[in-house]
């Protein structure tokens, strides 16, 4: 996200989309083995390995053509593991999603530690299919699985004066090679408004295409926030503060003038650098509008209500 290099632009879509990806995971899996992809017990593609998981689908999803797998799983941003687009996927193979632990806490009745495996049974996980809209002019549809993040503030009962929930990634360059280097301030850090957080869209996802979230997706947990730029959707979450001061965030710490707090997508409000008007489709060659809220704004618009969003961007 530093420097825009055309390169991240023109990924040519050079796995055609496999049928079997638009079928349920199960109808998958099987026609994986029918077609000797997936020998039915073996150690197959890491991605093909991946144990899949329950669920049903949730509210809001898009009808949309669903990004291929491939593409979601090998053109990643996650500096925790290089900048370029192409290191997560050969890298994040060293970050070890279990044992995990999410600590909720701050401004709450009870907090508490989790681990992870405890929340994918505490709450039912249901399939949000959502577009993702990078601020570098690319996007995506990712049939992610998950839970609602309010259902889990609503456990630890936010205090009173509870206005901001801050998020932290996991911090250890044994596991994530790219923080030796100091392209970032680490760990990384996001934040919402706590009525952005509570918003039913927000989603704290652990899977996707029905199985568990690959390691350069954020393995095990991280966040979606639909209708903001993809940085807000922080990976590999092990705290979840409730604050009363909007709390840091990474790329607005690394540089202010283009990045800020709210970032909702939004086609009127240029970067400094570049206009967010238009959007590239991953697997698409035309350029297609950007949408306000990400298309998601009658179901957003009115948290901002009132505010000027070309200040609060
Ligand atoms: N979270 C962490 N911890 N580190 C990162 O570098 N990159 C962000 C976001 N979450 C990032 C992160 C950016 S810039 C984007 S666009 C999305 O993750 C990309 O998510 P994806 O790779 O699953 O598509």
């Amino acid at each position: 996200m530093l420097i825009r290099k055309p390169s991240d632009l023109s990924l040519p879509e050079r796995e055609a989309t496999p049928e079997a990806l638009y079928l349920n995971r199960r109808e998958w899996l099987a026609a994986m083995v029918a077609a000797g992809l997936l020998p039915a017990c073996a150690k197959a593609e890491p991605e093909a390995a991946l144990a899949a998981l329950d669920y049903t689908p949730g509210p809001f999803s898009t009808r949309e053509e669903r990004t291929p797998f491939k593409a979601i799983t090998t053109y990643n941003n996650f500096y925790e593991f290089g900048t370029d687009k192409g290191d997560p996927s050969a890298r994040a193979h060293t970050l070890r999603p279990r044992p995990w632990t999410v600590v909720v806490d701050g401004k709450v009745h009870k907090p508490r530690r989790f681990d992870v495996d405890q929340l994918l049974k505490a709450f039912p996980l249901e399939e949000r299919v959502y577009r993702l809209r990078c601020v570098e002019g690319w996007s995506m549809v990712i049939p992610w699985v998950g839970f609602p993040l309010a259902a889990l503030l609503k456990l630890v009962e936010p205090e009173a004066d509870a206005r901001y929930v801050a998020f932290t990634s996991l911090h250890d360059p044994k596991q994530m090679p790219g923080q030796r280097g100091a392209v970032l301030d680490w760990p990384y850090v996001e934040g919402l408004r706590l009525d952005e957080a509570l918003h039913p869209l927000t989603l704290l996802a652990v899977g996707l295409y029905g199985r568990v979230l690959p390691n350069q997706n954020g393995a095990p947990i991280r966040l979606v926030v639909p209708w903001k730029y993809g940085f807000k959707s922080i990976k590999s979450v092990v705290s979840i503060r409730l604050t009363d001061r909007q709390p840091p965030t990474s790329w607005n710490l690394s540089n202010p003038r283009e990045y800020g707090f709210y970032s909702n997508v939004n086609p009127e409000v240029s970067h400094p650098r570049w206009s967010q008007a238009k959007e590239r489709r991953i697997g698409e060659f035309r350029r297609r509008d950007t949408l306000l809220f990400n298309g998601y704004a009658e179901q957003v618009a009115g948290l901002y209500k009132g505010m000027d969003l070309r200040r609060f961007y």
